[in-house]
Protein backbone atom coordinates (compact mmCIF):
# COMPACT_ATOMS: atom_id res chain seq x y z
CA UNK A 1 0.00 0.00 0.00
CA UNK A 2 1.18 3.39 -1.01
CA UNK A 3 2.03 5.43 2.08
CA UNK A 4 1.05 8.84 1.95
CA UNK A 5 4.36 10.31 1.65
CA UNK A 6 5.01 8.20 -1.57
CA UNK A 7 1.84 8.94 -2.95
CA UNK A 8 3.03 12.56 -2.76
CA UNK A 9 6.30 12.13 -4.35
CA UNK A 10 5.21 9.67 -6.92
CA UNK A 11 2.33 11.72 -8.40
CA UNK A 12 4.74 14.86 -9.97
CA UNK A 13 6.43 17.70 -8.64
CA UNK A 14 3.58 19.77 -7.78
CA UNK A 15 3.20 21.06 -4.05
CA UNK A 16 0.71 18.96 -2.94
CA UNK A 17 -1.75 19.87 0.34
CA UNK A 18 -2.23 17.32 2.44
CA UNK A 19 -3.97 14.34 1.92
CA UNK A 20 -7.29 13.34 3.49
CA UNK A 21 -6.46 9.63 3.32
CA UNK A 22 -3.66 7.99 1.63
CA UNK A 23 -5.01 4.65 1.70
CA UNK A 24 -7.58 5.86 -0.91
CA UNK A 25 -5.66 8.10 -2.67
CA UNK A 26 -5.47 7.76 -6.32
CA UNK A 27 -4.64 10.72 -8.07
CA UNK A 28 -4.22 14.59 -8.71
CA UNK A 29 -5.91 16.77 -10.97
CA UNK A 30 -3.76 18.57 -13.25
CA UNK A 31 -6.77 20.24 -15.70
CA UNK A 32 -10.06 21.86 -14.73
CA UNK A 33 -12.58 23.08 -17.01
CA UNK A 34 -16.36 23.15 -16.23
CA UNK A 35 -17.38 20.31 -18.12
CA UNK A 36 -15.00 17.97 -17.22
CA UNK A 37 -11.39 17.38 -15.26
CA UNK A 38 -8.05 15.12 -16.13
CA UNK A 39 -5.96 13.63 -13.14
CA UNK A 40 -3.10 12.46 -13.53
CA UNK A 41 -3.08 8.80 -11.49
CA UNK A 42 -0.83 7.88 -8.80
CA UNK A 43 1.85 4.89 -9.73
CA UNK A 44 4.37 3.22 -7.63
CA UNK A 45 7.49 2.35 -8.79
CA UNK A 46 6.74 3.21 -11.93
CA UNK A 47 3.41 0.84 -12.15
CA UNK A 48 0.04 1.56 -11.84
CA UNK A 49 -1.80 -0.33 -9.70
CA UNK A 50 -5.26 -0.60 -11.06
CA UNK A 51 -6.56 -2.39 -7.82
CA UNK A 52 -6.98 -0.96 -4.77
CA UNK A 53 -8.39 -2.34 -1.04
CA UNK A 54 -10.63 -0.07 0.44
CA UNK A 55 -11.68 -0.94 3.95
CA UNK A 56 -12.73 -4.51 3.27
CA UNK A 57 -13.50 -4.26 -0.40
CA UNK A 58 -11.30 -4.10 -3.56
CA UNK A 59 -11.88 -1.42 -6.12
CA UNK A 60 -10.59 -0.98 -9.61
CA UNK A 61 -9.47 2.42 -10.62
CA UNK A 62 -9.67 3.60 -14.01
CA UNK A 63 -13.05 1.73 -14.59
CA UNK A 64 -15.24 3.86 -17.39
CA UNK A 65 -18.33 4.82 -15.69
CA UNK A 66 -17.02 3.97 -11.91
CA UNK A 67 -17.14 6.50 -9.50
CA UNK A 68 -14.14 8.72 -7.86
CA UNK A 69 -14.27 11.37 -5.63
CA UNK A 70 -12.16 15.13 -5.88
CA UNK A 71 -11.24 16.48 -2.36
CA UNK A 72 -9.81 19.79 -1.66
CA UNK A 73 -10.11 22.48 1.13
CA UNK A 74 -12.58 20.18 2.39
CA UNK A 75 -15.37 20.18 -0.31
CA UNK A 76 -15.73 16.53 -2.17
CA UNK A 77 -17.06 16.23 -5.13
CA UNK A 78 -17.69 13.01 -6.92
CA UNK A 79 -16.79 12.14 -10.41
CA UNK A 80 -17.37 9.79 -13.03
CA UNK A 81 -14.59 8.26 -14.96
CA UNK A 82 -15.02 8.69 -18.78
CA UNK A 83 -11.81 7.39 -20.40
CA UNK A 84 -8.89 6.69 -19.36
CA UNK A 85 -4.95 6.79 -21.59
CA UNK A 86 -1.36 6.70 -21.53
CA UNK A 87 1.13 9.96 -21.84
CA UNK A 88 5.63 10.21 -21.80
CA UNK A 89 6.51 12.82 -19.19
CA UNK A 90 9.82 14.57 -20.12
CA UNK A 91 11.82 11.63 -18.97
CA UNK A 92 9.90 9.32 -20.95
CA UNK A 93 8.29 7.56 -17.96
CA UNK A 94 4.65 6.08 -18.33
CA UNK A 95 2.02 8.59 -17.36
CA UNK A 96 -1.87 7.10 -16.50
CA UNK A 97 -4.07 9.61 -17.35
CA UNK A 98 -8.05 10.01 -16.80
CA UNK A 99 -10.65 12.23 -17.65
CA UNK A 100 -13.55 12.90 -15.14
CA UNK A 101 -16.86 14.15 -15.44
CA UNK A 102 -18.21 15.52 -12.29
CA UNK A 103 -21.53 14.81 -11.23
CA UNK A 104 -22.67 16.27 -7.76
CA UNK A 105 -21.08 17.13 -4.20
CA UNK A 106 -21.03 15.62 -1.32
CA UNK A 107 -21.60 17.60 1.82
CA UNK A 108 -20.85 18.00 4.92
CA UNK A 109 -22.82 15.51 6.69
CA UNK A 110 -22.20 12.57 3.92
CA UNK A 111 -25.43 13.56 2.03
CA UNK A 112 -24.94 13.62 -1.94
CA UNK A 113 -26.23 16.68 -3.85
CA UNK A 114 -26.55 17.07 -7.65
CA UNK A 115 -24.20 19.67 -9.49
CA UNK A 116 -20.86 21.40 -8.56
CA UNK A 117 -20.82 25.09 -7.20
CA UNK A 118 -17.43 24.50 -5.65
CA UNK A 119 -15.33 23.80 -8.51
CA UNK A 120 -11.78 21.84 -7.52
CA UNK A 121 -8.62 23.46 -9.02
CA UNK A 122 -5.51 21.44 -10.33
CA UNK A 123 -3.61 19.30 -7.87
CA UNK A 124 -6.90 18.58 -5.74
CA UNK A 125 -6.62 15.02 -4.93
CA UNK A 126 -8.36 11.98 -6.43
CA UNK A 127 -9.99 9.55 -4.27
CA UNK A 128 -11.63 6.14 -4.51
CA UNK A 129 -14.80 6.01 -2.96
CA UNK A 130 -15.54 2.99 -0.34
CA UNK A 131 -18.76 0.93 -0.62
CA UNK A 132 -20.09 2.88 2.59
CA UNK A 133 -20.02 6.72 0.45
CA UNK A 134 -20.96 4.66 -2.71
CA UNK A 135 -24.64 3.59 -0.88
CA UNK A 136 -24.64 6.85 0.76
CA UNK A 137 -25.17 8.47 -3.13
CA UNK A 138 -27.27 5.64 -4.03
CA UNK A 139 -29.60 6.01 -1.07
CA UNK A 140 -30.03 9.53 -1.67
CA UNK A 141 -33.68 7.75 -3.13
CA UNK A 142 -33.52 5.12 -0.68
CA UNK A 143 -36.45 6.48 1.39
CA UNK A 144 -38.86 6.03 -1.29
CA UNK A 145 -37.77 1.96 -0.90
CA UNK A 146 -37.85 1.77 -4.61
CA UNK A 147 -34.90 -0.40 -5.12
CA UNK A 148 -34.10 -1.56 -8.60
CA UNK A 149 -30.92 -3.10 -9.00
CA UNK A 150 -27.12 -3.63 -7.91
CA UNK A 151 -24.38 -1.48 -9.09
CA UNK A 152 -22.36 -2.89 -12.01
CA UNK A 153 -19.14 -1.70 -10.68
CA UNK A 154 -19.71 -2.98 -6.84
CA UNK A 155 -22.59 -5.40 -7.02
CA UNK A 156 -23.34 -5.07 -3.01
CA UNK A 157 -24.80 -1.56 -3.64
CA UNK A 158 -28.29 -1.54 -4.50
CA UNK A 159 -29.40 1.51 -6.66
CA UNK A 160 -33.13 2.96 -5.86
CA UNK A 161 -35.12 4.97 -8.33
CA UNK A 162 -36.86 8.29 -7.06
CA UNK A 163 -40.58 6.91 -7.91
CA UNK A 164 -41.89 10.10 -8.36
CA UNK A 165 -39.87 11.42 -10.86
CA UNK A 166 -39.19 8.05 -12.72
CA UNK A 167 -42.76 7.83 -13.14
CA UNK A 168 -44.22 11.47 -12.77
CA UNK A 169 -41.73 13.16 -15.38
CA UNK A 170 -41.92 10.29 -17.98
CA UNK A 171 -39.75 7.23 -18.89
CA UNK A 172 -37.41 5.71 -21.27
CA UNK A 173 -36.84 2.16 -21.56
CA UNK A 174 -34.21 1.46 -24.57
CA UNK A 175 -31.99 -1.21 -26.32
CA UNK A 176 -32.02 -3.90 -28.76
CA UNK A 177 -34.33 -6.55 -29.53
CA UNK A 178 -32.96 -9.64 -26.44
CA UNK A 179 -31.53 -6.90 -24.55
CA UNK A 180 -34.20 -7.33 -21.77
CA UNK A 181 -36.61 -4.26 -21.83
CA UNK A 182 -39.75 -6.80 -21.10
CA UNK A 183 -37.54 -7.43 -18.42
CA UNK A 184 -36.77 -4.88 -17.14
CA UNK A 185 -40.39 -3.44 -16.86
CA UNK A 186 -41.59 -6.17 -15.55
CA UNK A 187 -38.98 -5.73 -12.67
CA UNK A 188 -39.43 -2.25 -12.11
CA UNK A 189 -43.12 -3.14 -11.85
CA UNK A 190 -42.81 -5.68 -9.35
CA UNK A 191 -40.74 -3.29 -7.01
CA UNK A 192 -43.16 -0.87 -7.80
CA UNK A 193 -46.00 -3.01 -6.43
CA UNK A 194 -44.37 -3.65 -3.83
CA UNK A 195 -43.72 0.12 -2.15
CA UNK A 196 -46.60 1.28 -3.70
CA UNK A 197 -49.39 -1.52 -3.64
CA UNK A 198 -51.59 1.64 -4.97
CA UNK A 199 -50.17 1.81 -7.99
CA UNK A 200 -52.09 2.87 -11.40
CA UNK A 201 -50.02 1.72 -14.15
CA UNK A 202 -51.78 0.65 -17.47
CA UNK A 203 -49.68 -1.45 -19.69
CA UNK A 204 -50.23 -1.63 -23.58
CA UNK A 205 -49.08 -5.22 -23.68
CA UNK A 206 -48.06 -5.53 -27.81
CA UNK A 207 -47.00 -9.11 -27.88
CA UNK A 208 -48.83 -10.40 -24.79
CA UNK A 209 -46.06 -10.58 -22.42
CA UNK A 210 -47.67 -9.29 -19.19
CA UNK A 211 -51.03 -11.15 -19.61
CA UNK A 212 -52.21 -14.23 -18.65
CA UNK A 213 -52.39 -16.67 -21.75
CA UNK A 214 -53.77 -20.18 -22.56
CA UNK A 215 -52.08 -20.53 -25.64
CA UNK A 216 -50.04 -23.50 -25.91
CA UNK A 217 -48.67 -23.94 -22.48
CA UNK A 218 -51.07 -21.79 -20.03
CA UNK A 219 -48.77 -18.46 -19.05
CA UNK A 220 -49.84 -16.55 -16.12
CA UNK A 221 -49.44 -12.40 -15.95
CA UNK A 222 -45.70 -11.54 -13.99
CA UNK A 223 -47.49 -9.35 -11.45
CA UNK A 224 -49.47 -10.79 -8.11
CA UNK A 225 -52.71 -12.17 -8.94
CA UNK A 226 -54.59 -9.55 -6.30
CA UNK A 227 -53.16 -6.49 -7.87
CA UNK A 228 -53.29 -7.24 -11.91
CA UNK A 229 -56.50 -7.27 -14.29
CA UNK A 230 -55.63 -8.68 -17.88
CA UNK A 231 -57.63 -7.95 -20.25
CA UNK A 232 -57.42 -8.64 -24.14
CA UNK A 233 -58.53 -5.39 -26.17
CA UNK A 234 -61.21 -7.02 -28.10
CA UNK A 235 -62.95 -8.31 -24.98
CA UNK A 236 -62.26 -4.48 -23.54
CA UNK A 237 -64.07 -3.06 -26.77
CA UNK A 238 -62.82 0.00 -27.56
CA UNK A 239 -66.01 1.28 -29.86
CA UNK A 240 -65.53 3.26 -32.99
CA UNK A 241 -68.27 5.89 -31.32
CA UNK A 242 -65.06 7.44 -29.05
CA UNK A 243 -62.89 7.85 -32.45
CA UNK A 244 -62.28 11.57 -33.28
CA UNK A 245 -63.51 12.79 -36.61
CA UNK A 246 -60.33 12.75 -38.07
CA UNK A 247 -60.33 9.23 -36.93
CA UNK A 248 -63.01 8.00 -38.32
CA UNK A 249 -61.34 9.99 -41.89
CA UNK A 250 -58.57 8.12 -41.22
CA UNK A 251 -60.45 4.82 -41.44
CA UNK A 252 -62.66 5.34 -43.87
CA UNK A 253 -61.70 7.83 -46.43
CA UNK A 254 -58.74 7.60 -48.81
CA UNK A 255 -57.07 10.78 -48.98
CA UNK A 256 -56.12 10.50 -52.58
CA UNK A 257 -59.94 10.11 -53.96
CA UNK A 258 -60.65 12.94 -55.73
CA UNK A 259 -64.04 12.89 -53.84
CA UNK A 260 -62.58 13.06 -50.11
CA UNK A 261 -63.61 16.65 -49.65
CA UNK A 262 -67.29 16.02 -50.10
CA UNK A 263 -67.04 12.79 -48.54
CA UNK A 264 -65.77 14.33 -44.99
CA UNK A 265 -67.85 16.99 -45.24
CA UNK A 266 -70.81 14.38 -45.42
CA UNK A 267 -69.32 12.15 -42.82
CA UNK A 268 -69.35 15.13 -40.43
CA UNK A 269 -72.66 16.39 -40.96
CA UNK A 270 -74.09 13.01 -40.44
CA UNK A 271 -71.89 12.58 -37.56
CA UNK A 272 -73.16 15.44 -35.70
CA UNK A 273 -76.67 14.76 -36.83
CA UNK A 274 -76.63 11.42 -35.73
CA UNK A 275 -74.75 12.10 -32.42
CA UNK A 276 -77.37 14.77 -31.44
CA UNK A 277 -80.63 12.90 -32.58
CA UNK A 278 -79.06 9.74 -30.62
CA UNK A 279 -78.65 11.64 -27.20
CA UNK A 280 -81.00 13.77 -27.50
CA UNK A 281 -83.01 12.81 -24.10
CA UNK A 282 -79.53 12.76 -22.55
CA UNK A 283 -78.43 16.16 -20.77
CA UNK A 284 -75.00 16.09 -22.83
CA UNK A 285 -74.62 19.80 -23.52
CA UNK A 286 -73.62 20.61 -26.63
CA UNK A 287 -72.73 18.09 -28.43
CA UNK A 288 -70.06 18.20 -31.05
CA UNK A 289 -68.36 16.22 -34.22
CA UNK A 290 -66.08 14.57 -32.03
CA UNK A 291 -67.81 13.98 -28.87
CA UNK A 292 -67.75 10.69 -27.03
CA UNK A 293 -71.44 9.68 -27.94
CA UNK A 294 -73.25 6.86 -28.56
CA UNK A 295 -74.64 7.02 -32.57
CA UNK A 296 -74.69 3.99 -34.41
CA UNK A 297 -72.87 2.75 -36.80
CA UNK A 298 -75.76 0.80 -39.65
CA UNK A 299 -77.11 4.25 -39.31
CA UNK A 300 -74.16 6.09 -40.55
CA UNK A 301 -73.68 3.69 -43.27
CA UNK A 302 -77.40 4.02 -44.17
CA UNK A 303 -77.27 7.58 -44.04
CA UNK A 304 -74.05 8.33 -46.58
CA UNK A 305 -75.82 5.05 -48.93
CA UNK A 306 -79.15 7.40 -49.30
CA UNK A 307 -76.88 10.34 -50.08
CA UNK A 308 -74.97 8.25 -52.92
CA UNK A 309 -78.26 8.02 -54.39
CA UNK A 310 -79.74 11.02 -53.75
CA UNK A 311 -81.83 12.30 -56.75
CA UNK A 312 -84.95 14.02 -57.33
CA UNK A 313 -87.72 14.58 -59.71
CA UNK A 314 -88.39 10.42 -59.34
CA UNK A 315 -85.19 9.54 -60.47
CA UNK A 316 -84.67 11.62 -63.67
CA UNK A 317 -82.17 14.04 -61.83
CA UNK A 318 -79.26 13.13 -60.17
CA UNK A 319 -78.00 15.22 -57.47
CA UNK A 320 -74.60 16.43 -57.28
CA UNK A 321 -73.37 14.37 -54.81
CA UNK A 322 -74.46 10.91 -56.61
CA UNK A 323 -72.29 8.64 -56.94
CA UNK A 324 -69.73 10.34 -54.93
CA UNK A 325 -69.51 8.28 -51.72
CA UNK A 326 -69.11 4.97 -53.51
CA UNK A 327 -65.64 4.36 -52.62
CA UNK A 328 -66.40 5.46 -49.10
CA UNK A 329 -68.91 2.53 -49.00
CA UNK A 330 -67.17 0.26 -50.59
CA UNK A 331 -64.18 0.76 -47.90
CA UNK A 332 -66.90 0.87 -44.67
CA UNK A 333 -68.41 -2.03 -46.08
CA UNK A 334 -65.47 -4.39 -46.42
CA UNK A 335 -64.23 -3.12 -42.26
CA UNK A 336 -67.70 -3.74 -40.92
CA UNK A 337 -68.06 -7.42 -42.69
CA UNK A 338 -64.41 -8.07 -41.48
CA UNK A 339 -64.62 -9.69 -38.16
CA UNK A 340 -61.17 -8.68 -36.65
CA UNK A 341 -62.78 -5.08 -36.41
CA UNK A 342 -65.19 -6.70 -34.42
CA UNK A 343 -64.44 -5.19 -31.10
CA UNK A 344 -64.13 -1.66 -32.36
CA UNK A 345 -66.94 -1.52 -35.25
CA UNK A 346 -69.36 -4.00 -33.27
CA UNK A 347 -69.26 -3.44 -30.04
CA UNK A 348 -71.57 -5.76 -27.76
CA UNK A 349 -71.18 -3.79 -24.59
CA UNK A 350 -70.45 -0.80 -25.50
CA UNK A 351 -73.57 0.36 -27.03
CA UNK A 352 -74.72 3.61 -24.99
CA UNK A 353 -73.19 6.79 -24.14
CA UNK A 354 -73.39 5.31 -20.91
CA UNK A 355 -71.27 2.37 -21.40
CA UNK A 356 -68.08 5.04 -21.29
CA UNK A 357 -67.86 5.22 -17.47
CA UNK A 358 -67.74 1.01 -17.08
CA UNK A 359 -65.16 1.36 -20.06
CA UNK A 360 -63.32 4.03 -18.04
CA UNK A 361 -63.18 1.41 -15.06
CA UNK A 362 -62.30 -1.11 -16.53
CA UNK A 363 -59.35 0.53 -18.18
CA UNK A 364 -57.89 1.89 -15.23
CA UNK A 365 -58.43 -1.08 -12.86
CA UNK A 366 -61.26 0.37 -11.14
CA UNK A 367 -63.62 -2.10 -12.86
CA UNK A 368 -64.79 -5.78 -11.85
CA UNK A 369 -64.35 -6.91 -8.33
CA UNK A 370 -61.23 -6.14 -7.62
CA UNK A 371 -59.18 -3.22 -8.08
CA UNK A 372 -56.14 -3.52 -9.94
CA UNK A 373 -52.43 -1.33 -9.48
CA UNK A 374 -51.89 -3.37 -12.80
CA UNK A 375 -54.06 -3.47 -15.85
CA UNK A 376 -52.69 -4.97 -18.79
CA UNK A 377 -54.38 -3.97 -21.89
CA UNK A 378 -52.97 -7.47 -24.80
CA UNK A 379 -53.06 -5.97 -28.17
CA UNK A 380 -51.77 -8.68 -29.64
CA UNK A 381 -54.34 -9.84 -31.69
CA UNK A 382 -55.18 -5.98 -33.16
CA UNK A 383 -55.35 -6.00 -36.71
CA UNK A 384 -51.48 -4.05 -37.59
CA UNK A 385 -53.67 -1.55 -39.75
CA UNK A 386 -56.28 -0.67 -36.26
CA UNK A 387 -53.46 -0.91 -33.84
CA UNK A 388 -52.43 2.99 -33.74
CA UNK A 389 -55.77 4.12 -33.96
CA UNK A 390 -56.13 1.90 -30.39
CA UNK A 391 -53.69 2.81 -29.02
CA UNK A 392 -54.10 6.14 -29.03
CA UNK A 393 -57.79 5.77 -27.68
CA UNK A 394 -56.24 4.30 -24.80
CA UNK A 395 -53.88 7.31 -24.53
CA UNK A 396 -56.88 9.59 -25.17
CA UNK A 397 -58.55 7.52 -22.62
CA UNK A 398 -55.63 7.49 -19.87
CA UNK A 399 -55.82 11.58 -20.35
CA UNK A 400 -58.96 12.61 -20.76
CA UNK A 401 -60.05 10.28 -17.28
CA UNK A 402 -57.27 12.37 -15.51
CA UNK A 403 -57.99 15.34 -17.25
CA UNK A 404 -61.82 15.44 -16.57
CA UNK A 405 -61.02 13.86 -12.51
CA UNK A 406 -61.00 16.61 -10.42
CA UNK A 407 -58.63 14.40 -8.03
CA UNK A 408 -56.15 13.73 -10.66
CA UNK A 409 -53.67 14.59 -8.52
CA UNK A 410 -54.10 11.98 -5.92
CA UNK A 411 -54.52 9.50 -8.84
CA UNK A 412 -51.53 9.45 -11.15
CA UNK A 413 -51.51 7.05 -14.02
CA UNK A 414 -48.71 5.44 -15.85
CA UNK A 415 -49.10 4.66 -19.90
CA UNK A 416 -46.19 1.89 -20.42
CA UNK A 417 -45.91 1.65 -24.04
CA UNK A 418 -44.24 -1.12 -25.33
CA UNK A 419 -42.68 -1.71 -28.70
CA UNK A 420 -43.47 2.29 -28.99
CA UNK A 421 -42.07 2.67 -32.49
CA UNK A 422 -44.90 0.56 -33.58
CA UNK A 423 -47.33 3.72 -32.75
CA UNK A 424 -45.59 6.31 -31.94
CA UNK A 425 -43.35 6.72 -34.57
CA UNK A 426 -41.00 9.92 -36.15
CA UNK A 427 -42.41 11.47 -39.10
CA UNK A 428 -45.61 11.73 -40.51
CA UNK A 429 -47.45 9.16 -42.30
CA UNK A 430 -50.84 9.39 -42.02
CA UNK A 431 -52.05 6.29 -40.46
CA UNK A 432 -50.09 7.04 -36.98
CA UNK A 433 -51.08 10.85 -37.28
CA UNK A 434 -53.65 10.35 -34.64
CA UNK A 435 -52.08 8.15 -32.18
CA UNK A 436 -48.61 10.19 -31.88
CA UNK A 437 -50.72 13.38 -31.60
CA UNK A 438 -52.40 11.81 -28.95
CA UNK A 439 -48.95 10.90 -27.15
CA UNK A 440 -47.13 14.16 -27.47
CA UNK A 441 -50.22 15.67 -25.88
CA UNK A 442 -49.86 13.18 -22.91
CA UNK A 443 -45.47 13.71 -23.41
CA UNK A 444 -46.17 17.37 -23.33
CA UNK A 445 -48.99 18.45 -20.95
CA UNK A 446 -49.52 15.21 -19.19
CA UNK A 447 -47.11 16.03 -16.51
CA UNK A 448 -49.76 18.62 -15.16
CA UNK A 449 -52.50 16.10 -14.87
CA UNK A 450 -50.73 13.32 -13.54
CA UNK A 451 -50.55 11.31 -16.55
CA UNK A 452 -47.33 9.72 -17.73
CA UNK A 453 -45.85 8.02 -20.10
CA UNK A 454 -42.89 4.86 -19.98
CA UNK A 455 -42.15 4.23 -23.53
CA UNK A 456 -40.44 0.95 -24.36
CA UNK A 457 -38.49 0.45 -27.85
CA UNK A 458 -36.09 -1.20 -29.66
CA UNK A 459 -35.80 0.90 -32.11
CA UNK A 460 -35.24 4.39 -30.43
CA UNK A 461 -33.98 6.22 -33.95
CA UNK A 462 -37.75 5.32 -34.92
CA UNK A 463 -39.70 6.70 -32.12
CA UNK A 464 -41.07 10.61 -32.07
CA UNK A 465 -38.64 12.90 -31.22
CA UNK A 466 -41.26 15.18 -29.02
CA UNK A 467 -42.12 12.03 -27.22
CA UNK A 468 -38.73 11.13 -26.17
CA UNK A 469 -36.79 14.53 -25.46
CA UNK A 470 -39.99 14.91 -23.18
CA UNK A 471 -38.36 11.64 -21.04
CA UNK A 472 -37.15 12.71 -17.52
CA UNK A 473 -35.44 9.56 -17.24
CA UNK A 474 -33.63 7.02 -19.72
CA UNK A 475 -32.89 3.79 -18.90
CA UNK A 476 -30.92 2.36 -21.91
CA UNK A 477 -30.09 -1.18 -22.42
CA UNK A 478 -27.69 -2.95 -24.86
CA UNK A 479 -27.91 -1.11 -28.11
CA UNK A 480 -25.35 -1.54 -31.26
CA UNK A 481 -27.16 0.09 -34.27
CA UNK A 482 -25.03 3.40 -34.69
CA UNK A 483 -28.15 5.18 -35.48
CA UNK A 484 -29.93 4.70 -32.82
CA UNK A 485 -26.68 4.89 -30.48
CA UNK A 486 -26.38 8.18 -32.18
CA UNK A 487 -29.91 9.02 -31.63
CA UNK A 488 -29.65 8.11 -27.82
CA UNK A 489 -26.21 10.48 -27.59
CA UNK A 490 -28.15 13.45 -28.18
CA UNK A 491 -30.84 13.10 -25.94
CA UNK A 492 -28.92 12.58 -22.56
CA UNK A 493 -27.23 15.13 -20.91
CA UNK A 494 -23.44 15.40 -21.07
CA UNK A 495 -22.24 14.19 -17.85
CA UNK A 496 -23.76 10.81 -18.90
CA UNK A 497 -21.77 10.88 -22.40
CA UNK A 498 -18.94 9.06 -20.49
CA UNK A 499 -20.76 6.12 -19.13
CA UNK A 500 -23.05 5.71 -22.21
CA UNK A 501 -19.66 4.91 -24.38
CA UNK A 502 -20.33 1.43 -22.58
CA UNK A 503 -24.13 0.98 -24.23
CA UNK A 504 -22.71 -1.41 -27.07
CA UNK A 505 -21.06 -4.14 -24.29
CA UNK A 506 -23.76 -4.48 -21.64
CA UNK A 507 -25.04 -7.79 -20.23
CA UNK A 508 -28.80 -8.84 -20.61
CA UNK A 509 -30.62 -6.84 -18.03
CA UNK A 510 -28.12 -4.48 -17.50
CA UNK A 511 -28.65 -0.77 -18.21
CA UNK A 512 -27.51 3.02 -17.79
CA UNK A 513 -30.12 4.78 -16.40
CA UNK A 514 -29.55 8.96 -15.93
CA UNK A 515 -32.03 11.67 -15.21
CA UNK A 516 -34.15 13.12 -13.34
CA UNK A 517 -34.90 9.32 -11.89
CA UNK A 518 -31.60 8.46 -9.98
CA UNK A 519 -29.18 10.56 -7.79
CA UNK A 520 -26.34 10.23 -10.96
CA UNK A 521 -25.83 8.45 -14.37
CA UNK A 522 -25.89 4.96 -13.10
CA UNK A 523 -24.99 1.23 -15.30
CA UNK A 524 -26.22 -1.51 -12.83
CA UNK A 525 -27.85 -4.74 -13.43
CA UNK A 526 -31.65 -4.69 -13.32
CA UNK A 527 -33.11 -7.23 -10.10
CA UNK A 528 -34.25 -10.21 -12.06
CA UNK A 529 -38.29 -10.25 -12.27
CA UNK A 530 -39.92 -12.96 -10.37
CA UNK A 531 -41.56 -14.27 -11.92
CA UNK A 532 -40.26 -13.24 -15.52
CA UNK A 533 -42.40 -12.00 -18.28
CA UNK A 534 -43.54 -14.41 -21.07
CA UNK A 535 -41.15 -13.35 -23.33
CA UNK A 536 -38.36 -16.00 -22.91
CA UNK A 537 -35.99 -16.71 -25.40
CA UNK A 538 -36.85 -19.50 -27.64
CA UNK A 539 -34.61 -22.24 -26.96
CA UNK A 540 -33.69 -23.13 -30.90
CA UNK A 541 -31.20 -25.32 -29.80
CA UNK A 542 -32.97 -27.83 -27.35
CA UNK A 543 -35.94 -28.03 -29.55
CA UNK A 544 -34.02 -28.48 -33.12
CA UNK A 545 -32.09 -31.41 -31.31
CA UNK A 546 -34.65 -33.10 -29.90
CA UNK A 547 -37.50 -32.31 -32.24
CA UNK A 548 -41.07 -30.72 -30.49
CA UNK A 549 -44.49 -32.08 -29.75
CA UNK A 550 -46.68 -32.43 -32.93
CA UNK A 551 -48.02 -29.43 -34.67
CA UNK A 552 -51.68 -29.98 -35.11
CA UNK A 553 -51.78 -27.80 -38.49
CA UNK A 554 -55.10 -28.05 -39.74
CA UNK A 555 -56.14 -26.80 -35.92
CA UNK A 556 -53.70 -24.12 -36.43
CA UNK A 557 -55.44 -23.08 -39.26
CA UNK A 558 -58.89 -22.91 -37.70
CA UNK A 559 -56.95 -20.28 -35.35
CA UNK A 560 -55.76 -18.52 -38.01
CA UNK A 561 -59.32 -18.24 -39.74
CA UNK A 562 -61.13 -17.72 -36.92
CA UNK A 563 -58.41 -15.24 -35.51
CA UNK A 564 -58.26 -16.55 -32.43
CA UNK A 565 -54.69 -17.33 -30.98
N1 LIG B 1 -32.43 -8.59 -15.40
C1 LIG B 1 -32.12 -9.70 -16.06
N2 LIG B 1 -31.42 -10.67 -15.47
C2 LIG B 1 -31.10 -11.79 -16.14
N3 LIG B 1 -31.43 -12.04 -17.43
C3 LIG B 1 -32.11 -11.12 -18.08
C4 LIG B 1 -32.50 -9.90 -17.43
N4 LIG B 1 -33.18 -9.17 -18.33
C5 LIG B 1 -33.22 -9.90 -19.48
N5 LIG B 1 -32.59 -11.06 -19.35
C6 LIG B 1 -32.45 -12.08 -20.42
O1 LIG B 1 -32.66 -11.48 -21.69
C7 LIG B 1 -33.71 -12.16 -22.41
C8 LIG B 1 -34.51 -11.18 -23.25
O2 LIG B 1 -35.19 -10.26 -22.43
P1 LIG B 1 -36.49 -9.47 -22.92
O3 LIG B 1 -37.54 -10.38 -23.41
O4 LIG B 1 -36.85 -8.57 -21.81
O5 LIG B 1 -35.90 -8.65 -24.16
P2 LIG B 1 -36.52 -7.41 -24.91
O6 LIG B 1 -35.50 -6.34 -24.89
O7 LIG B 1 -37.86 -7.09 -24.38
O8 LIG B 1 -36.65 -7.95 -26.40
P3 LIG B 1 -37.72 -7.54 -27.53
O9 LIG B 1 -37.32 -6.20 -28.03
O10 LIG B 1 -37.53 -8.59 -28.58
O11 LIG B 1 -39.06 -7.56 -26.90
C9 LIG B 1 -34.53 -12.85 -21.34
O12 LIG B 1 -35.15 -14.01 -21.83
C10 LIG B 1 -33.50 -13.17 -20.28
O13 LIG B 1 -32.89 -14.41 -20.55
MG1 LIG C 1 -39.82 -7.09 -25.15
Amino acid sequence: MLTEKEAEVEIGKQTKPKSQNSETLVGRLVEVNGESFVARLASRGGEFVSERMVGMHKVRIGQVGSYLKVSQHGNDVIVMVEGTWQERDNDGRVEHMIRLSPLGEMEMGGDFRRGVSNYPTSGAELHALSSMQLERIFSDNAEGGYKVGKLSAAKTTDVFFDASKFFGRHAAILGQTGAGKSWTVTSFIQSALRTMPSAHIVIMDMHAEYGDKEMGVAAHSPFPENKVRCLDARDLEVPYWLLSFAELCELFIDEDDPNAAVQQALLRSSLIDLKRETNADADLGQITVDAPVYFGMDDLFQRIKDANKRSSDFGKTKSATFGKFDQLLVRMESLLNDNRYDFLLRPVRRTSTDSLAGLMEDFVGLGGDKKAAVTVLDLSAVPIDVAPMVTAQIARLAFEFNFWNPLCREFPIALVCEEAHEYIPRGDHPRYKQAKRMMERIAKVGRKYGVSLVVVSQRPHDVSETVLAQCGTYVCLRTTNPNDQEYVRAMVPDSAQGVLAAMTSLAPGEVIAMGEGVPVPVRFQVNRPNPPPNSADIDFTKNWRHGGTEIDVKQLVRRWHKQTR
